[in-house]
């Protein structure tokens, strides 16, 4: 894949001074996402947008505060989060130090439980089936905004990804939570491993409450660097 227009991309840097940034990007580019609609699929529409850039920026905070990559293209137009091997964002004291108390209090019980049980847990469980307790780096967050899809953004941001898993010669593990996604990822070089199914019996297939619904599907996928340096990537790493 090619692009046609110069593109810059930029991974390095302070991981703290990038959240702001990407916090407004993603919690823009999530608003149809099904499984964030699932965590707030207690609240109308317009409260969850509304209380979307909170909850991406205490998602987030952890995984900046310890020092993950945060890549954007053209000037945030796109960014992917990725978080090196053996590094937990979800440990106690850094979800307290990321401010995670005004989260439970606003998410509630209901939605504590669908974000951080039904979700997280089954993603949690579906890592350790494919990628057991060997490192490897997880891509967090992937977005891309509105006008500017179609371009190859994203793409290239996860080929970055791909070329320094490579040179650690360690695997990616990231989740699609909608079928466009899983084809960008699968272009880029990512094979489902997994489909999970998260609320069955509570949602519909885009995260909305239903009961008896089918629930959302979530494909696990993994990317596996190669043993031989074979191929170059279409983009201006800064
Ligand atoms: C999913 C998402 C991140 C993709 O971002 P993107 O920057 O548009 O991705 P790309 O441009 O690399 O690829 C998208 C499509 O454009 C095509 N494309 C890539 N480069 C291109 C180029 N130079 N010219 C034209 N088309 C191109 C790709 O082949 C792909 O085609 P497909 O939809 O048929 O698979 C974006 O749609 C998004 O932010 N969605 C909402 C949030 C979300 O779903 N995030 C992922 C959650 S898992």
């Amino acid at each position: 894949m090619t692009n046609e227009y110069p593109v810059t991309a930029t991974c390095g840097g302070d991981s703290l001074g990038r959240l702001d940034h990407a916090v407004a990007l993603i919690s823009q580019c999530f608003e149809q996402d099904p499984a964030a609609a699932y965590w707030l699929n207690d609240k109308p529409h317009n409260e969850r947008i509304a209380y979307h850039p909170q909850l991406f920026y205490h998602l987030l905070k952890p995984a900046a505060l310890l020092g993950a990559y945060f890549l954007e293209a053209n000037t945030w137009e796109s960014t992917v989060v990725m978080i090196p091997p053996k590094i937990r964002t979800d440990s106690v004291w850094i979800s307290l130090r990321a401010g995670w108390l005004k989260n439970i209090w606003h998410l509630g019980y209901g939605g504590c439980k669908r974000l951080i049980f039904d979700y997280a847990g089954t993603i949690e469980r579906a890592k350790k089936r494919h990628m057991g307790d060997k490192p490897y780096f997880y891509i967090f967050q992937v977005a891309t905004l509105g006008e500017h899809r179609g371009q190859g953004l994203s793409s290239m941001l996860l080929y970055k990804c791909t070329e320094i898993a490579q040179a650690a010669r360690t695997p990616i593990w990231l989740e699609a939570t909608t079928e466009g996604s899983k084809r960008v990822y699968e272009r880029v070089g990512f094979k489902v491993m997994e489909h999970m199914s998260v609320g069955r019996g509570k949602c519909d297939a885009n995260g909305e409450a239903e009961r008896g619904g089918d629930g959302l599907t979530i494909w696990g996928m993994k990317w596996v660097p190669s043993s031989v340096e074979i191929y170059s990537m279409p983009y201006e790493a800064t």
